[in-house]
């Protein structure tokens, strides 16, 4: 077990990818602090968890809540050696519709500043154990690509990654390791908009391999990139994405 003993905080704990890397990283032998808005998912968690996850509700736009987060974690499990920032959240739309304070403060409130908020306050309780630590962003294969109605999303998710950069320099000389993950389609009830809007057969297509990932390969990916196994990769984004930031969609059926 690549994580044994090891103290897990992860936002968006109730999502597809978020469930999937609680039980992860509770198979590697880690105890994790699960944080959501959603107060029955993280109940499922728990029951099927037992011990092994605590909960806590946070609203990662809150600086204050972030705190508390951790300190919730602290008091369940005595410290904090990991903290992955997953919660995220994506309102496609076109951007000639948007209402500003919905469709990009809205965003950027979860997805850049939440991830924010995490950094800073898992560094400040890793500074307090003189410990050293890791930090996890989820970013997303759309920090480098444009795409229709996901402005803000792919917006933030850039932001994503040059925090990651920032925090790995200026982390560093505490003994801090901070890296991304970035997802490509993983199905998801957040894809799963997609569904809705008429778009998931052109959606599979898309795909290189006509497949989506599923939720358990970005949990693996994550829980070597949050082990010592991974401990050279700092600063950096790495491709989850089954290939779609190289391929365009073909023009042969
Ligand atoms: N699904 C994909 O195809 C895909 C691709 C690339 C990146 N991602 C990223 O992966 C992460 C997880 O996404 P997912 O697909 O599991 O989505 P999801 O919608 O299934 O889960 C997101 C979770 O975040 C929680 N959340 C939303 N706002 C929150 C807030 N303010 N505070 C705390 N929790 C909050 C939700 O309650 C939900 O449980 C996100 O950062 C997303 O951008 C997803």
């Amino acid at each position: 077990m690549r994580l044994q003993g090891k103290i897990a905080v992860l936002t968006g704990a109730c999502g597809g990818i978020g469930q999937a890397i609680v039980d992860k990283l509770v198979k590697e032998g880690a105890c994790v602090l699960a944080a959501d808005l959603s107060e029955a998912g993280l109940a499922d968690l728990h029951d099927t968890h037992g011990d092994a996850v605590a909960t806590r509700l946070t609203d990662v736009t809150d600086y204050r809540d972030v705190q508390a987060m951790i300190a919730a974690a602290v008091e369940a499990f005595g410290r904090l050696d990991i903290m992955i920032n997953n919660a995220g959240i994506a309102q496609p739309k076109p951007l000639i519709e948007h209402d500003p304070e919905r469709d990009f403060d809205g965003v950027t409130a979860v997805n850049q500043k939440g991830v924010y908020h995490g950094i800073v306050a898992a560094a400040q309780q890793f500074r307090s154990q003189s410990s050293g630590g890791v930090i996890l962003n989820t970013s997303s294969v759309y920090a480098k690509m444009a795409s229709e109605m996901t402005f803000s999303y792919n917006v933030s998710k850039a932001a994503v990654d040059m925090m990651t950069k920032c925090a790995a320099l200026e982390l560093a000389p505490l003994g801090v390791r901070v890296c991304a993950i970035a997802p490509g389609r993983v199905d998801t009830p957040m894809l799963r908009q997609y569904e809705a809007l008429g778009l998931w057969d052109h959606i599979h297509k898309e795909q290189m391999r006509r497949t989506l990932t599923s939720p358990s390969e970005i949990a693996d990916i994550v829980a070597f990139l949050v082990s010592d196994d991974a401990n050279c990769i700092n600063g950096s984004t790495i491709d989850a994405a089954d290939g779609f930031e190289s391929f365009k969609f073909p023009l042969l059926p």
